[in-house]
């Protein structure tokens, strides 16, 4: 295959206002909260780089310096660490600071998620690139962006996770019209930004993880504000000529909203074999309990 159909490139935009989970949010950013003890974006960046990816653009905005400081190398801590002995956690720290080749970029003005993506325009050149939201997070065996980059090798064509929604939650994604093609694969033929369950064509949501074509630039340049004044990745979508929806096998967890990251911290706590059985036996005792409680 050509190197111009080959993902190699990923765009992180970083930059929302974390408005659901004010107020923690008002000075630091959520894609820095920890679930056991590491950030969100570092769960985003190795998915990333177990997908093959090497270039990372990340789109940030204000408050968000913490998130430059993290990718930075930091020499005053790896020798003080080297100092103390604490060998594993100095790898730990340098292997941080070698996950792939990051670059920073700032949104100027909050103007909604298409727009932060359009600053990626020179970054990204004519290459195929994934765009993964750095407050989506992925537990699958094989990593989400990866399996939408097989989909994308098939059919060169911009590929979009998707996932199907309780009635409830609709209202929170953006939401796609397919006509399906395969036993996971949709062929969009629309897309809405956060519809009302009347409005929604579907409870397929868009689940922040895709593979687009650089013609998806000048999809964006064409879009009006949409949703709350702003320009909406969704809606720039709607102007690609072909784009696929996939249903990634794993689960997602939306760190954006306070009960999917408490649910995540338990969920992944019971998956580390450190904490598994403390934890289980925990969480079965408390049920109990406040079983009998009621
Ligand atoms: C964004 C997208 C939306 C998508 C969602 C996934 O919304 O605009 O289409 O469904 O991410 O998390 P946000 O959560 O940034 O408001």
């Amino acid at each position: 295959m050509s190197t111009r159909g080959k993902v190699r490139k990923a765009v992180i935009p970083v930059a929302g206002r974390g408005v659901r989970m004010l107020p923690a949010t008002k000075s630091y950013p959520k894609e820095m909260f920890p679930i056991l003890g590491t950030p969100v974006l570092q769960y985003v960046v190795e998915e990333a780089v177990r997908s093959g990816i090497t270039d990372i653009l990340m789109i940030i905005g204000k408050r968000k310096n913490a998130i430059m400081d993290y990718f930075n190398r930091d020499f005053e801590l790896e020798n003080h660490l080297a100092q103390k002995g604490k060998d594993d956690l100095l790898k730990e720290i340098e292997r941080i600071s070698n996950l792939a080749n990051i670059y920073f970029t700032y949104q100027k003005e909050s103007k909604g998620l298409g727009d932060a993506v359009s600053y990626a325009e020179e970054f990204v050149g004519n290459e195929p690139f994934a765009l993964l939201l750095g407050d989506n997070i992925f537990y699958s065996k094989t990593p989400c962006t990866a399996q939408l980059i097989s989909i994308f090798d098939r059919y060169q064509v911009s590929v979009i996770m998707v996932e199907k929604v309780p009635e409830f939650k609709v209202s929170r994604y953006g939401i796609i019209k397919g006509r399906k093609i395969g036993e996971r694969l949709f062929e969009i033929e629309d897309l809405v930004e956060k519809p009302s369950l009347e409005e929604a064509p579907s409870n397929f949501a868009i689940g922040g993880r895709y593979i687009l074509t650089p013609d998806i630039f000048s999809c964006i340049r064409r879009t009006p504000p949409g949703r709350g004044g702003e320009v909406q990745i969704t809606d720039a979508l709607r102007l690609l000529n072909r784009k696929l929806g996939y249903i990634t096998e794993g689960k997602r967890y939306d760190i954006g909203d306070k009960l999917d990251y408490l649910k995540a911290q338990i969920e992944l706590g019971l998956k580390r074999e450190e904490f598994r059985d403390e934890l289980r036996e925990y969480l079965e005792s408390l049920c109990k309990n406040v079983c009998s409680e009621e």
